[in-house]
């Protein structure tokens, strides 16, 4: 499994992620609940395999509850991130999401992660979102930099995108970045750059565009990005769209980790292949570049 350094963190990270949205449970959002024992194989799989990175959030349902139980016994086995700022009402059917920039919720979901994920530290803590100007205001920064002098916290990060991204940058106290990528969602290319150029690490998201076309659950925009620069015609032949997407993502200089979603067993072994193959043919990319700039005028 290739490992990268996620920048200043130091921390040395398999390029291939877990990210584990998917691991919401019942009564939240979208259409396919994965059950308890189920999590509890796919996450231990998840480890067993040779992943070292799990991406994980307050609001996603009772996916840090499930870390916890189910694998936080090998605690010392990965690196562990997850969000703050997070404000969430779980209703009879689905979960309410919000998110709210004040002291009293980020040091409750510190609190509330800690114990679900049953550990005393987490190595990253990441604004779910939020603005630059926002942050500072509240004094959240000066909040995470305290959590860290008391060792509950290793690390600042924030998940991000346009248009709050710039800013977020330029205050110069994030460890890391979470940021959407993938070559049919190119548009945070140029920020990456900038990000890393800071000595951050990148923790990219949506890097395997949802699974593209062949996805059980399809996501329209992403795939009309597909069609309209015709990739299949550039896909090698015997090459899932979704190992072109994920080596694609894995190409880029500054993907430390990429945190690929999948509650599929077949799918993480088909993304663990991809990922031993390592980066696409630069020429290949050339073309994947040239015909994404063509329909993106
Ligand atoms: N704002 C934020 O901070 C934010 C927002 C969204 C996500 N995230 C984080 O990023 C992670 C990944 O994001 P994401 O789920 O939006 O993007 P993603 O990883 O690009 O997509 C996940 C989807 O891809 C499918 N998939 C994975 N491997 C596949 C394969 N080999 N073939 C076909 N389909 C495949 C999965 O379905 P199967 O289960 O069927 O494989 C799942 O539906 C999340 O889990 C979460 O940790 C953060």
């Amino acid at each position: 499994m290739i490992r990268k350094t996620l920048g200043r963190t130091g921390l040395e990270v398999t390029q291939l992620g877990y990210g584990s949205m998917g691991l919401r449970g019942p009564r939240t959002w979208g259409v396919r609940v994965v059950s308890d024992a189920a999590a509890d194989e796919f996450l231990n799989l998840v480890l067993d395999s040779g992943i070292n990175f799990i991406d994980t959030s307050p609001d996603y349902g009772i996916s840090e509850q499930r870390i916890g139980q189910y694998i936080g016994a090998r605690r010392s086995e990965y690196i562990l991130a997850t969000k703050c700022g997070c404000s969430y009402t779980q209703h009879e059917q689905h979960l309410e999401i919000d998110h709210i920039w004040e002291a009293d919720v980020v040091r409750r979901n510190l609190e509330t992660s800690l114990r679900r994920l049953q550990t005393d530290y987490l190595d990253i803590l990441q604004f779910h979102g939020g603005d630059a100007e926002t942050l500072q205001r509240a004094g959240l920064i000066d909040l995470l930099l305290d959590f860290r002098a008391q060792g509950m916290i290793q690390f600042l990060g924030v998940s991000s995108s346009l248009p709050h991204l710039s800013g977020m940058i330029d205050l110069g106290v994030f460890d890391t970045f979470q940021i959407p990528y993938s070559c049919l969602a190119p548009q945070h290319e140029a920020l990456i750059n900038q990000a890393a150029k800071t000595g951050a690490g990148i923790i990219i998201r949506g890097g395997i565009a949802q699974g593209g076309p062949e996805a059980e659950i399809q996501r329209p925009a992403l795939n009309d990005v597909w069609n309209k620069a015709n990739l299949d015609e550039l896909l090698p032949a015997g090459m899932r769209r979704a190992e072109l997407i994920l080596r694609y993502t894995l190409s880029h200089p500054h993907c430390h980790t990429t945190i690929v979603g999948t509650c599929n067993p077949e799918h993480l072994a088909e993304n663990l292949a991809a990922a031993q193959k390592g980066s696409l043919p630069q020429e290949l990319r050339f073309q994947i570049d040239e015909r994404i700039a063509a329909i993106e005028g």
